[in-house]
């Protein structure tokens, strides 16, 4: 008997333990203890079988690591037909999750009971695929089409109280999964209940299949793996068997699972597990966090100090006077109130925050008691020094000192204080309390337990959170600063930012880098280009005026109404600014350049190659760990579509040696911004590729 299923009688019921921590994913040992397990007991003429999971959840599906390398039997919808074929009664317990294939196999046994904090689900699509264990075939017999197609195409997760509604599970008790799971099978086997294999139940009615996959293929925006199983599903209702539907559910998911979309998601679900764990923090504790400050009100600032309330952390926030607090409070009952419309949080949660967790302070002195302050005041050097210098005089001594700067040299801001090793960058991307991403900027002297620290906060406030070395921009500025210039040379050159645009949405980015930059407001690309020249610009640097022109006139983007789009009162939507062109054909006859066609696949070519080979020197640098953490950045805090895994992955799908020629050829145009990345040169000779590296530091 294999390890990873524990086999135990009691009376007439065999018990099937999975035992294969920590989710008990359904991987080979798993399957043919499962398979050994059935056999054994219908050998041994037990009733019955009971399946639960040891351990903190039931199977929360294949095991993912298996994808890609060669199947071993038995394969996940020969075991579910096995066990579903069993003479004995079989039933599932379910606690934790029942995801995936785990879903496929509780559907596959004849009853399901469920604890009531269990959670069911068919989440393939994430991955790029599609459930391929018989969940597009069985589920719909269960619950009928509409219910199915919501939860395959969606992956949501069902909670025990609807999923009893939806009939995937029979039964909701409170216990212990092995005791509840043996008292059900007991009063079932009483009852002489009959097997019940979902197989045999009638096909289901159909829907039009068309028009729902045609609206899961739009809202999709270029994922393929919701649109095609919808055609799985359709297969439930119209083969002309049970049999014949499986045949097509495993047809389209063998196209999906040899997709570079599966490739793509699969990398995200594992990078984004990888990103917060840090080689180099192994066994490194972090420091005490039961109280945050947080320095300025502002957009940022009240978006951080409402994070931090929402993870349960108590803040105080300091401001310039008694009014700006009062403005900062409302902003934060502005940011929770969200929360308590969209039900995620109860009113008297609300009022705790509100009324208790938060505490205003106008004086230095009242962050004395807190074990991390996070400084949100306005990006200029000077300003920060005179915050941190007061800091170091007012915290409490290991208290974490962290600064939300988006472009700043940290170490220069650390050596204002008279400790060093306990500052660090905590970068946020606004509205903070709902972008997902957090760069952890780690200066020369920060200690290691300060590193730790602010990854803890990331992990308690549910983010992705990424280690980065300082430089102008960090990882994901620095990169985005040189993708964007890619872009306003493409204008120069031909492009229109309407275009750029489309191009970059239909390759999947959530908005173009046009729309983008409207939204953040162009005043921020003005200000750091002003920057720039007054820092001296390379005299072989191209550099374009026709931007500043529409920040001159007082247009900022959506703020005013007006940027590369004209947006009416209200809409988030705008239509292209005619006054734009003319900016840029001004900007063109001035440098004298003579504009040329640009094909789609050419822009996006182009804007990905800058992206990796500025991706590939921060690596390379050491600016990002891994090429995972570049990944994970441009993932969670850029727009990126994580069906292409992030730049890096995309680059390795790509091909690193026809990027490299790409690059080099459009070196002879423009040696200047074109200059390949050291590590891309290196991974080309050596044949390897980003993974690679990301594989050496696991
Ligand atoms: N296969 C292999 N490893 C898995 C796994 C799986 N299905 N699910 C989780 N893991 C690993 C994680 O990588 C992580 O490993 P690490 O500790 O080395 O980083 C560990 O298990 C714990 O996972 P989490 O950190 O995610 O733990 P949480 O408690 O936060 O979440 C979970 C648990 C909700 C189960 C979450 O892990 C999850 O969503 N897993 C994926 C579920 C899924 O997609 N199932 C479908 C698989 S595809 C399938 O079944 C195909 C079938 O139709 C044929």
């Amino acid at each position: 008997m294999s390890e990873a299923v524990e086999y135990e009688r009691v009376g007439d019921i065999a018990v099937l333990a999975a035992n294969n921590p920590p989710v008990n994913a359904l991987g080979v040992d798993v399957r043919r203890g499962l398979l050994a397990g059935i056999e054994r007991a219908e050998e041994e003429g037990a009733k019955a079988v009971l399946i639960y999971g040891q351990g903190r959840t039931y199977f929360a599906g294949a095991d993912i690591r298996e994808f890609g390398k060669p199947p071993q039997d038995p394969w996940l919808p020969e075991l579910c037909a096995r066990i579903e074929a069993s003479p004995l009664l079989v039933v599932s317990a379910i606690h934790g999750t029942a995801l995936g294939g785990g879903l496929e196999v509780a559907l596959s046994t004849h009853y399901r009971i469920a604890l009531p904090s269990a959670q069911v689900g068919l989440p393939e699509v994430h991955l790029g695929i599609l459930p391929g264990a018989g969940g597009t075939q069985r589920l719909p017999r269960v619950t009928g089409v509409e219910a199915a197609l919501d939860l395959i195409t969606s992956g949501r997760h069902v909670r025990a109280d609807e999923a009893l509604k939806l009939g995937i599970i029979d039964k909701v008790e409170e216990g212990d999964p092995r005791e509840v799971g043996l008292a059900y099978v007991a009063e079932l086997l009483d009852s002489g209940a009959a097997r019940r294999p979902v197989s045999e139940m009638a096909a289901p009615a159909p829907v039009d299949f068309d028009a729902v996959y045609e609206q899961v293929l739009k809202k999709g925006r270029g994922q393929i793996s919701p649109a095609t199983a919808v055609r799985a599903v359709q297969a439930a209702c119209e083969a002309e068997s049970f049999d014949a539907g499986m045949r097509r559910e495993r047809e389209l998911f063998m196209e999906l699972m040899a997709s570079d979309q599966r490739e793509g998601l699969i990398h995200a679900f594992f990078a984004e597990r990888a990103v917060g764990k840090l080689p180099e923090l192994k066994g490194v504790e972090p420091r005490v966090l039961h109280t945050v400050g947080v320095i300025g009100g502002g957009t940022m600032g009240a978006g951080i100090a409402t994070a931090a309330l929402l993870a349960g952390l108590p803040v105080v926030l300091l401001e310039m006077s008694q009014e700006a607090t009062q403005a900062a409070k409302a902003r934060i009952g502005n940011n929770l109130s969200g929360a308590v419309k969209r039900g995620k949080l109860t009113q008297a949660q609300y009022d705790e925050m509100v009324g208790t967790a938060l505490t205003l302070a106008t004086e230095y002195y009242e962050l004395s008691g807190v074990d991390m302050v996070i400084e949100a005041v306005y990006e200029d050097m000077e300003v920060k020094k005179k915050v941190f210098a007061q800091l170091d005089a007012a915290c409490k001594p290991g208290a974490v000192l962290a600064s939300n700067t988006s472009y700043l040299d940290i170490n220069e801001i650390a050596l204002v204080t008279s400790r060093p090793a306990d500052v660090i960058g905590l970068h946020f991307f606004s509205p903070a309390h709902v972008m997902r991403l957090l760069e952890v900027v780690v200066p020369d002297s920060t200690a290691a337990d300060v590193v730790a620290t602010g990854l803890s906060l990331g992990k308690r406030m549910r983010k992705v959170t990424v280690r980065a070395g300082v430089c102008d921009g960090f990882i994901g500025n620095r990169i985005l600063s040189t993708y964007r210039t890619c872009a306003d040379h493409m204008i120069l050159d031909g492009a229109s930012p309407y275009q750029i645009d489309t191009a970059l949405t239909d390759f999947g980015f959530a908005m173009g880098p046009f729309a983008v930059a409207d939204l953040a407001g162009l005043d921020i690309g003005w200000a750091v280009r002003k920057r720039r020249r007054a820092e001296g610009l390379d005299p072989r640097a191209r550099d374009a005026s026709y931007a500043d022109k529409l920040c001159e006139q007082g247009h900022y983007g959506q703020k005013t109404g007006k940027g590369y789009y004209i947006y009416e009162a209200g809409s988030r939507v705008g239509v292209p600014n005619p006054e734009v062109m003319a900016l840029i054909e001004a900007e063109r006859a001035e440098q004298e350049i003579t504009p040329r066609d640009f094909t789609d696949a050419e822009i996006v070519r182009r804007y990905m190659a800058a992206m990796v080979n500025e991706a590939a020197k921060v690596v390379g640098e050491g600016v990002a760990r891994r090429p995972l953490d570049v990944d994970m950045t441009l993932l969670y805090g850029y727009g990126f579509p994580r069906y292409r895994g992030g730049p890096l992955k995309w680059a390795d799908m790509q091909g690193l040696p026809g990027l490299l020629v790409d690059i080099e050829t459009w070196a002879e145009e423009d040696a200047y911004f074109w200059q390949p990345a050291p590590l891309l040169k290196q991974l080309v000779a050596e044949g390897r590729t980003f993974d690679d590296l990301n594989k050496d530091a696991a």
